[in-house]
């Protein structure tokens, strides 16, 4: 976390105090945090995190101007109706005055954690590029507003990571985060699945169930695929989204639900909706937000900080050998890769890469071969004869495996050899199964 806003009239009690804070949080970090106590409207894009004092006589307006750009902690004397009304206006917390130090310091190292901890993404989203920087302004401002939001991206750019990141920092952080995967429901099961239904609806329905938007109530909804959905769907989730109600089958009344609803598409929804494949209303209702994310092939310069990111995350995969990082030459190789499957596709090339790795730096060898083909990298003349059949080797067990699911006896039978030679191999490959 770089800046603390705090907004308040008593600026003289307040600057010593989080001036010692501030001292504390310091010290045992190297990014330095900043604290500006003001008492006007200042431009609330410059910092991380603000701290509203409620006490102010226009505190609702200020709050209103500030949530769309950052999370607002709002604090005053201890008066319930406030801090339920400054809740409902989009403040992230309340606490109450006086304020102490341990627990300002609590909340900040929260924040910290969460937002900026890592300097080179926002909270699990990982990339440095500047097209990343605007994904993570989105993702907070998105995160501080009710709107809906559409995601757009093609496959494995992190549609999903983000939908999670925005509901993570949303004020229904504490409530449910629903998936429904629009292709995978057909419109036989939709509204038993969307609206659930009452016991004695239909034969067979012993029990009452709650439908998913039911259960998502105060939480968010996230519509993914939403390109690909029926007609039925669309006219349902309409509704949803404008009346904001549902009826369960076989029920007699309407229930209110109040959900948030991210959707997300590999397709172009603007296109598909003048095709006529998607309905305008649907599209217009859905699309308030729209964040878009790049193919990794247009942000190579986030590989680096990726790769580094999915080291640490996969390392532990390996128990007999502690993977710290990577060779200059394989990551040229990695930087040289257009990523037709992107992120995921990087995420499985370092997993599998980790696996093969024989020494604590990842190395050209180890990266799948598919890659080491690649234009840049052809035949790598450093390459022995014995290393190379070595990885081929590697590959192709790992292949098989992967298609067994792990299952030695398969993969065995597959690559023509016996189980017992099979497990040597590994051994001396050092694949763990
Ligand atoms: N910026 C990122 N930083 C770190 N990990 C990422 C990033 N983007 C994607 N990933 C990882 O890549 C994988 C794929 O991401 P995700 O499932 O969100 O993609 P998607 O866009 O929903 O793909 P699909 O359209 O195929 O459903 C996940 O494991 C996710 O954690
Ligand atoms: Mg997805």
């Amino acid at each position: 976390m770089r800046n603390i806003l705090v907004i308040s009239k008593e600026s003289k009690e307040l600057r010593s105090l989080f001036r010692s804070v501030r001292g504390n949080v310091n010290r045992n970090d190297s990014k330095q945090l900043g604290v500006s106590i003001e008492t006007n409207t200042v431009n609330p894009l410059r910092f991380d995190i603000a701290f509203l004092d409620l006490d102010l006589i226009d505190w609702q307006k200020r709050l209103l101007e500030l949530r769309h750009s950052l999370p607002v902690i709002a604090f005053s004397k201890a008066d319930v109706h406030k801090a339920v009304a400054a809740m409902k206006l989009g403040a992230t917390d309340f606490l109450e005055k006086p304020l102490k130090a341990e627990v300002l310091m609590q909340v900040i190292r929260s924040h910290k954690k969460r937002i900026l901890d890592n300097e080179y993404g926002f909270d699990e989203t990982i990339g440095t590029s500047t097209v990343m920087q605007e994904v993570f302004g989105l993702i907070k401002k998105a995160a501080v507003s009710e709107s809906n939001v559409l995601i757009t991206g093609e496959s494995g750019t992190g549609k999903e990571l983000v939908a999670r990141a925005i509901h993570k920092w949303s004020p229904r952080k504490d409530k449910s985060f629903v998936i429904i995967n629009c292709s995978a429901i057909p419109d036989t099961l939709l509204e038993s699945e969307l609206f659930g239904f009452e016991k004695g609806a239909f034969t067979g329905a012993n029990y009452t169930k709650k439908g998913l938007l039911e259960i998502a109530d105060r939480g968010t909804v996230f519509f993914d695929e939403v390109g690909d959905v029926s007609p039925l769907f669309q006219t349902k989730i309409l509704r949803v989204i404008q009346e904001g109600e549902i009826l369960r089958i076989g029920g007699t009344h309407t229930i209110t639900v109040d959900v948030r609803i991210i959707a997300a598409t590999n397709k172009n929804l603007g296109i598909a909706t003048k095709k006529g494949f998607i309905r305008d209303d649907l599209y217009y209702r859905i699309n308030v937000i729209n964040i878009h994310l790049p193919p990794l092939r247009n942000r190579m310069e986030d590989i680096p900080v990726l790769v580094a990111h999915f080291i640490k995350k996969h390392t532990r995969k390996r128990k007999d050998l502690l993977i710290k990082g990577i060779s200059d030459e394989a990551m040229n190789v990695l930087v040289n890769y257009a990523y037709p499957g992107n992120i995921r596709e990087l995420e499985n090339i370092i997993e599998h890469a980790i696996s093969f790795a024989n020494s604590q730096k990842i190395l050209p060898v180890d990266l799948p071969a598919h890659l080491q083909r690649t234009p840049s990298q052809k035949v790598s003349p450093s390459l022995k004869l014995k290393e190379t059949l070595k990885s081929v080797e590697k590959e192709l067990i790992w292949a098989a495996l992967q298609r067994s699911g792990g299952n030695i006896t398969k993969a065995a039978s597959e690559l023509g050899i016996h189980r017992q030679q099979l497990q040597r191999k590994l051994k001396s490959v050092k694949i763990e199964t």
